[in-house]
């Protein structure tokens, strides 16, 4: 199947991602049959939908009729065989448990027309798994959108063990004909099915790198946030925690635990306050106190200068390596590209570091290794030799 040839979309699950997921096809100009298990959440589904465009179209920042347009778009459904009998596509945004979704895809296969490309959202299940599900592994992949869907253009294109090549075409070219507030949705490719695919995969040493400084009392939080805003970030990496929510983080951390290294088991400072209820922006406290979900006042005189912005660069590129090896994409510029588009940095990672050497980016993370004692972090082979090809 050609992507032009994607007229109805089937989204399955219309909660936080299920109904952002139908906004963005209906807004790319595709018909979507939304389904939900109960009326009552696909109206829910619904009424979030409305909302969202009429709020565009009140301040001016969408056309009026192309608000309109885009919800007469979308069609509710409760029975799964109705949604998909003339589905072109779909894409499952149901809860993360793999019996749910291989449930839903081997109802799916005997629902949907021979032809139709079956897709989950999943953050982390394996797509070979949920293939397996269905007979025809090689129309199944992952679209992984990025929470909220009308903000983050990012959109991880993931191949399964037997996801054919036309497949992963077809769907990297319909993505990009999707749109949100900020202008087409833009895909990556993600050739092998891997532990947070590419953007949470760069975030997992950023994320331990930063738990364990705060964990030995080596940063202050306030004082490293401002440092990491003096160079143009929007946000600090602490900042960032709190505003993802770290029960959010505490989970990442145990999966990264689970599937990559004992390393990322979670830290104590962090388990004690997820236990305590402060999980961030969502209960106004966190690292920082958020009052009424108002962002905390960093105090840019603060700014620690000890240190030093590239750590976060080099771990990153170290990461994308790791990727590199893993034959999860074989080009840097898309590992940017998902850093670009998913965190809203100006300029990714490798295109960052490269005028740094990558010999002394690979110094820098060996240091950080051995200051902090994190086998994670030393240098691949890859950046050692400086086999980069960006
Ligand atoms: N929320 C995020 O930040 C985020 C980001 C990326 C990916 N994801 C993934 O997207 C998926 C959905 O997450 P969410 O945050 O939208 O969850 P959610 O709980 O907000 O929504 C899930 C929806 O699925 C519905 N549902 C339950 N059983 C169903 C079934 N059998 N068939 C169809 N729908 C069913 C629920 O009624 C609910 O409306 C998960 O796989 C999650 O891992 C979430």
């Amino acid at each position: 199947m050609k992507a032009e040839e994607i007229k109805t979309v089937a989204v399955v699950g219309a909660g936080d991602m299920g109904h952002g997921i139908a906004e963005v096809c209906a807004l790319g100009g595709v018909d979507v049959n939304l389904y939900d298990v109960k009326q009552e959440f696909v109206d829910k589904g619904m009424a979030r939908i409305r909302q969202s465009l009429d709020k565009q179209a009140s301040k001016q920042k969408l056309d009026e009729n192309a608000a309109k347009d885009a919800a007469a778009r979308i069609r509710g459904f409760t029975v799964l065989g109705y949604a998909l009998k003339n589905a072109d596509f779909m894409i499952e945004a149901a809860p993360e448990k793999l019996g749910l979704k291989q449930e839903i895809f081997r109802e799916a296969d005997g629902a949907a027309p021979p032809n139709t490309i079956l897709a989950s959202n999943t953050s982390n299940m394996s797509i070979t798994r949920i293939a397996e599900a269905t007979g025809r592994p090689e129309k199944i992949l992952g679209i992984h959108f990025f929470n909220p869907v009308m903000l983050m253009t990012l959109v991880e294109v993931i191949r399964g063990e037997k996801t054919s090549e036309e497949t992963m075409n077809t769907c990297y070219e319909f993505i990009g004909r999707l749109k949100n507030f900020r202008g087409n949705m833009v895909p990556v490719r993600v050739e092998k099915d891997t532990p947070g695919f590419i953007y949470n995969r760069l975030g997992a040493p950023i994320g331990l790198y930063m738990s364990e400084l705060h964990e030995k009392g080596l940063a202050d939080p306030e004082a490293l946030d401002a440092k990491v805003r003096s160079v143009g970030a929007p946000m600090g990496p602490y900042e960032i925690m709190d505003f993802t929510g770290l029960d959010v983080n505490l989970h990442g951390n145990e999966y990264f635990a689970r599937t990559l290294s004992p390393e990322f088991e979670p830290r104590s400072w962090l388990k004690i306050m997820v236990s305590e209820g402060r999980l961030g922006k969502k209960t106004e406290k966190g690292i920082y106190e958020w009052p009424g979900g108002a962002r905390p006042n960093i105090d840019m005189n603060k700014a620690d200068p000890d240190f030093d912005v590239m750590d976060i660069m080099c771990l990153q590129v170290n990461e994308g390596t790791k990727l590199l090896e893993e034959g999860v994409t074989g080009s840097p510029a898309e590992i940017d590209k998902a850093v670009i588009n998913g965190g809203g940095a100006a300029i990714g990672p490798f295109a960052l570091t490269k005028g740094m050497g990558w010999d002394k980016v690979a110094a820098q993370c060996e240091a950080i290794s051995k200051r902090l004692g994190i086998e994670w972090f030393m240098p691949t082979r890859t950046l050692k030799e400086g086999k980069i090809d960006i």
